[in-house]
């Protein structure tokens, strides 16, 4: 083994590389690094052990990075089940996730977080595999002590020296050093470029209609909202709006939708947006068919070509087909459906691409891609866009997209939401169907939460009214989202400008909510007792200062754990705890909602006005504001304000300062309250 060269590239990030021809995703991406804010946001700090080695064998670069016994694991890829990763062996590869947190899955970025804070990213396309602490090397130093299980020691994992990966070809391999998880997530999010930039509008309601939907039919749903009176921010359009979906001809079915650009323009008069579901593989009428075919693999998808996207010349082609058929017409973003694959499904991993890359890499890339060729489309015509993908990569935190699945389950939905804030992704746990009015409740609210609220009805034509003994906690949840506009936008503002997660583990800012314990002996469920490693992902942090509490469907009441700090009850503003465990009732109409001591929590009423609710006796807070739909605030065209407030003989005194004034706020008026006017 050798060991590797690391040279500080900012601070407490450091770079190294197996060997001379590297070839990561984030070069093919192209994201540029925020290292400038790494430097201003983040403290230096040395490399957080002696050494990371790296050896090649057979066809595989491997990469041992020392660890201690002590440390927790997050990562790497995102997880539907657990977090913590201590022990677990991964192959990591993109994937529509299939029930088992193996490796395979939607998102597949080699990078994980030590709790000591730390965190290694291996930049690649490739398949990579990982174990995290459970290999013993005949020669290592600290090798566990041998048990006997016969004679009732046991410890099914032995711990190693070592997490080691490996992978085929070169990489580049970083470390991040920082005082917390959070500041190591946050250096990696601005290396790869700094969280994304999401329009207004999507933070709104979002409805995906049924497949088989004409204009008429989206127009009629659109009344139905209007006479039910529910918000709707965008329609989604599932496969049916193409002339061909599976494979996909990208143009608009001529029966279904006679005049797009009416269709469109006329839902934009509404204030809806437009987005349209695809998948990547062409049809063969599609008119890009012909042209795409040299920059496409060996094996068909659905009957389809599976374009090479690491070429930019097949990039170039879809991107101008989607400009002038869609893009330029007004439609607001994509749905880009089964990038990951599904092995039975997609081209196998021996097909050949005309790039001459790995068919794993290809489809590792696929996604973020797609994301990629759209996102830069956007740009260049000075308006935001976001949207849908179901497969990313490192790099992915600056594209605004959301990445979902098919499995809809409650649980895993919600450790998606704690899962994705250690991969740089935003996680959707959308809405589909319910058994009960109570689960359909519950739904809708871990949605309010999460970076889309969003009622997918492809399949089921389901509407949001549907269960009628709900309808007006469900109208009052989307408005209690669309309340949230101005709270979520400074989340989104730190993402971009600090690296901060809008949506996080509980344990990233508090890092003492996991717990390990041995299980017990089972001779069917569990004959090796495994070591449990779990972390509260039932609670999670939603911007700097709200912890989010989610109810499980069927539940009237729930333990909430109140980790270290003073904690009020949103909805009251009565203090309710600090390091302790609490049992709170959970009326159905009620997210239950933390909020930190000294917080200011902004937020918008139905007439416009700015609410900035304090909690606490003092405290401070800031308040990010632009147009919402363009990129002129990178020209400087925004506003900034610190805020404070404080109490003085029982009363408020909220006030705010410009730190920066380039863009005027529409809000009617400002009002500071507190638990009195809550
Ligand atoms: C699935 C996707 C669904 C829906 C459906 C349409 O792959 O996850 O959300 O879009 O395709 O065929």
């Amino acid at each position: 083994m050798e060991l590797m060269n690391f040279t500080k590239i900012a601070a407490g990030v450091y770079k190294a590389c197996t060997g001379p021809k590297t070839d990561g995703i984030l070069a093919l991406v192209g994201n540029e690094a925020k290292l400038d804010s790494i430097n201003s946001n983040y403290k230096d700090m040395p490399m957080p052990f002696e050494g990371v080695y790296s050896e090649k064998i057979n066809s595989k670069t491997v990469v041992c990075v020392p660890k201690e016994n002590s440390e927790r694991f997050y990562g790497p890829g995102l997880r539907f089940k657990t977090i913590a990763t201590n022990f677990t062996a991964m192959h990591l590869r993109c994937d529509h996730y299939g029930n088992s947190d193996n490796g395979r899955t939607h998102v597949p970025t080699p990078f994980y977080v030590s709790d000591k804070g730390y965190g290694i990213f291996i930049d690649t396309a490739e398949v990579i595999s990982y174990y995290m602490g459970g290999t013993v090397r005949t020669d290592a130093k600290n090798p566990p002590v041998a048990l006997n299980r016969g004679r009732g020691e046991w410890f099914a994992d032995t711990p190693g020296d070592f997490v080691e990966a490996s992978f085929e070809n070169d990489a580049d391999v970083y470390v991040f050093t920082g005082e917390t998880m959070l500041d190591v997530v946050a250096k990696f999010n601005l290396l790869c470029g700094g969280g994304t930039l999401v329009p207004k509008w999507g933070f709104g309601f979002w409805h995906r209609t049924h497949i088989h939907y004409d204009e008429k039919d989206v127009k009629n749903e659109i009344d139905l909202f209007r006479e039910k009176n529910f918000d709707l921010d965008v329609i989604g359009l599932e496969p049916g709006w193409h002339s061909n979906s599976y494979p996909c001809s990208y143009e608009w079915d001529e029966e279904r939708f006679p005049d797009p650009k009416r269709f469109v323009n006329d839902l934009l008069d509404e204030n809806i947006k437009v987005n349209l579901w695809e998948n990547l593989f062409v049809s063969e009428k599609a008119t890009i068919y012909e042209d795409m075919k040299p920059y496409s693999g060996s094996h068909m998808v659905w009957n389809g070509l599976a374009p090479d996207f690491t070429l930019p010349e097949a990039r170039k082609i879809y991107a101008d087909q989607h400009k002038e058929k869609h893009i330029d017409i007004g439609v607001s973003g994509y749905k880009i459906d089964e990038c990951d694959g599904f092995d039975n499904w997609l081209f196998p991993d021996h097909a050949k691409f005309p790039s001459g890359r790995n068919a794993a890499a290809v489809r590792s890339s696929l996604g973020i891609l797609a994301q990629k060729a759209t996102y830069e489309i956007y740009r260049s015509i000075n308006k935001r866009t976001y949207g849908l993908v179901r497969a990313s990569a490192a790099g992915s935190v600056m594209m605004p997209y959301c990445i979902y699945n098919d499995c809809y389950s409650f649980e895993q939905y919600l450790t998606g939401l704690a899962s994705s804030s250690f991969c740089g992704c935003l996680w959707v746990p959308e809405v589909r169907d319910a058994d009960t009015s109570e689960e359909w409740v519950r739904r809708f609210q871990m949605c309010v939460f999460s970076p889309m609220l969003m009622l997918n009805a492809w399949a089921n034509g389901a509407k949001p009214w549907q269960f009628e003994d709900v309808e007006d906690i469900i109208r009052d949840t989307i408005r209690f989202r669309k309340s949230l506009l101005p709270y979520l936008y400074n989340a989104f503002y730190t993402y971009r400008t600090t690296g901060v997660p809008p949506f996080r583990a509980l344990c990233m800012d508090f890092s003492n909510t996991g717990s390990s314990r041995m299980s017990e002996l089972d001779h069917t469920e569990n004959p090796y007792e495994s070591l449990l490693v779990s972390d509260i992902i039932d609670q999670y942090m939603a911007g700097d200062s709200i912890m989010v509490c989610p109810v499980r469907p069927e539940q009237k009441t729930r333990t909430v754990n109140l980790p270290d700090c003073d904690w009020y009850d949103y909805y009251t503003g009565e203090f309710v705890g600090n390091s302790t465990t609490i049992e709170i009732d959970c009326p159905l109409d009620r997210i239950p909602l933390f909020v930190k001591g000294g917080a200011m929590i902004p937020t918008v009423d139905r007439e416009n006005n700015l609410i900035i609710r304090c909690y606490g006796e003092s405290g401070k807070g800031f308040i990010y504001d632009d147009d919402g739909e363009t990129y002129n605030c990178e020209n400087g065209e925004y506003s900034l304000f610190s805020m404070e407030f404080n109490h003085e003989n029982g009363v408020l005194n909220g006030k705010y300062l410009p730190v920066h004034c380039g863009y005027n706020s529409e809000y009617s008026e400002v009002h500071f309250y507190d638990k009195k006017d809550f």
